[in-house]
């Protein structure tokens, strides 16, 4: 009798775990969001997206991420409309042309990389040797170039001044990463664990390591995967990719001035 009720517990379990299996392959599990408020010119700001950010491409982390970048941090914005940004006007001119570059190509495995060499350039002191990026990625100018220089860019900066108003709760610094709505603070740099822990599907590869990581180091979070094994297996949807509500606020963007 005993060992009966044993054999169909058992089954019992088998069959609930199975289910458990099945509802986490049904693809109803929403990535997690990751959000980046930063300012071109802040050092820490570049430092993020220069070595933390790129652990996600590498990881395969990025398949179950919806990345998004609000190129404008502590940004000013006068009742009539002007601009002041906290590291000068040559800050103001490369949020400008990041804010652009997403518009432009909305894909992030397109406009991150770039946005990462205008990083790697200014916080290099070669801030004017940004438009080396376009050659070295191998990207059209043209679209990024319109933008900037003209009343697109400006727009553009309104929007990301608009969204960066909105946060709730308030940004106090940036780089300021919101997972899933709730900022992470100073434990940004640890972005991969929170990321792991908002997910709500069969744990990544990444994730397991880096739990494991964690669990064997005592606090160890973010560790740079690279293994090839990792690499996305299929190409992420251009669908993924587009900044929703960016591009929401851009119905309201006049085509011809772009
Ligand atoms: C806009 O306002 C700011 C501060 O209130 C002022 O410094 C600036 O000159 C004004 N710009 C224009 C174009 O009126
Ligand atoms: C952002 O824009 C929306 C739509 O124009 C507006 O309703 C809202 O008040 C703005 N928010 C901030 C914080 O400026």
């Amino acid at each position: 009798m005993a060992s009966l009720l044993l054999q169909c517990c058992f089954f019992l379990f088998a069959y609930l775990s199975m289910i458990q299996i099945c509802l986490g392959n049904t693809n109803t599990v929403g990535n997690v969001k990751l959000d980046l408020y930063y300012e071109s010119l802040c050092p820490f700001s570049a430092k993020f997206i220069m070595s933390k950010l790129p652990v996600i491409f590498e990881n395969g982390l990025m398949d179950i991420v919806d990345l998004r970048l609000f190129p404008w941090g502590n940004a000013k914005l006068a009742s009539n409309n002007s601009i002041t940004c906290q590291h000068g006007p040559k800050e103001c001119l490369l949020n400008t042309v990041e804010a652009c570059a997403i518009y432009a190509w909305p894909n992030v495995d397109v406009h991150v990389p770039f946005i990462t060499c205008v990083e790697s350039q200014a916080s290099a002191g070669k801030y004017k040797e940004w438009k080396a990026c376009f050659q070295e990625l191998g990207l059209d100018p043209e679209p990024v170039n319109t933008c900037y220089k003209g009343e697109g860019g400006k727009q553009l900066e309104l929007i990301y001044a608009n969204l960066t108003a909105s946060l709730k709760p308030p940004h106090v610094y940036v780089p300021w990463v919101v997972v899933d709505g709730k900022p992470l603070e100073d434990d940004y740099e640890n972005f991969i664990s929170h990321i792991c822990k908002a997910y709500k599907g069969i744990p990544p590869t990444a994730c397991v390591k880096t739990s494991l990581a964690s669990a064997l180091k005592g606090g160890v979070h973010a560790l740079p995967l690279s293994d090839k094994e990792n690499k996305p297996q299929r190409p992420r949807s251009n669908e993924n990719l587009v900044l929703r509500s960016v591009m929401d606020g851009l119905d309201y963007i006049n085509p011809a001035v772009m």
